[in-house]
């Protein structure tokens, strides 16, 4: 029940987006296929989802939302065809193709990148159904965490911690930025859209905070043990670019004990909800015993 839901929703997900690219009009050509190649290149589509389940856990049916959802993942695809870049990590496979950069050039995956940010926008804004404020107060949470309080910032990091030693409370800080900013901004998104209570708001931020470091303990330990098929990109990627993570700050043991503890205090959050945010639990156990 719970790997078909994501299944159907990642497929409408999917849809949206190829519909909303084919509705874009592009004074280029090719910048228009490099955006398709990575947009449509799959993905667990983690973010839409994440924003669609918190909608429901609050009662209201998250696909209604799909706008704001294909947002989210146009700012994550866009993020990572920058991350992949050989003046951030460096990287050649991604979603099990070359990365973008290896096809395009390196100026049109920039490019690509840019417009992939700047259609977000554009996309979240035909929302419907919503009222002009609350969609306001949306794109100002997706927005936020995008940029140098979020997601850029914990990029920022993640870069200066290349080859040396940072403490534990600034390897979290990273991961919080650079991965958890848009999971954060995902569920509270969803979560306001359906008009939550502050209670529930509040209760469903914790959730998304301990969801998007497992999230990230998780990926820093696929990178070790990981199976380059199954996971669609390079392993050892971290440890080519002497990343600081959890692994090599602590052991490959400590950090999956971090994992199951971050899970805990993520279903710990929830306890207040009843079987509509069963998704939402699920998913947070799935993802640290996930092999992509
Ligand atoms: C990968 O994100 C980048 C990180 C934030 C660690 P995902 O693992 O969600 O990537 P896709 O969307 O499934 O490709
Ligand atoms: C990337 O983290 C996070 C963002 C793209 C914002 P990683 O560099 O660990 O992601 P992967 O492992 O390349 O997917
Ligand atoms: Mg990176
Ligand atoms: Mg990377
Ligand atoms: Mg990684």
């Amino acid at each position: 029940m719970f790997k078909e839901l994501w299944r159907q929703r990642a497929e409408l997900i999917a849809a949206d987006l190829e519909r909303e690219l084919r509705a874009t009009k592009s004074l280029d050509e090719n910048l228009l296929r490099a955006m398709e190649y990575s947009l449509l290149a799959g993905g667990k589509r983690l973010r839409p989802i994440l924003l669609m389940a918190a909608a429901d856990s609050v009662g209201v049916s998250g696909e209604k939302f799909i706008k704001v959802a294909d947002a989210l993942e146009m700012i994550h695809t866009y993020s990572l065809i920058h991350d992949d870049l050989p003046a951030m990590d460096n990287d050649d496979y991604r979603r099990g193709k070359l990365t973008n950069h290896k096809v395009f050039g390196e100026a049109t995956a920039i490019l690509a990148g840019d417009a992939l940010l700047t259609l977000a926008f554009e996309v979240a804004l035909r929302q419907k159904e919503v009222a002009p404020e609350i969609l306001l107060e949306v794109l100002k949470e997706i927005s936020t965490a995008a940029g140098v309080a979020g997601m850029v910032g914990g990029q920022a990091i993640d870069l200066h911690a290349e080859g040396v030693k940072i403490d534990f409370a600034t390897l979290k800080l990273m991961h919080l930025g650079k991965t958890g900013a848009l999971f954060r901004a995902a569920i509270r998104s969803g979560a306001i859209l359906a008009g939550a209570t502050a209670q529930k708001l509040e209760s469903l931020t914790c959730y998304a905070e301990n969801f998007g470091l497992a999230f990230q303990i998780t990926d820093d330990i696929l990178d070790v043990t990981g199976d380059e098929k199954i996971l669609g990109k390079p392993t050892g990627s971290d440890a080519k670019n002497l990343k600081s993570t959890y692994v090599s700050l602590t052991s490959l043991d400590e950090a999956k004990k971090l994992a199951a503890a971050t899970v805990e205090a993520a279903l710990d959050a929830l306890k207040n909800f009843g079987d509509e945010a069963d998704f939402l639990r699920e998913l947070v156990k799935y993802l640290v015993a996930r092999e992509k």
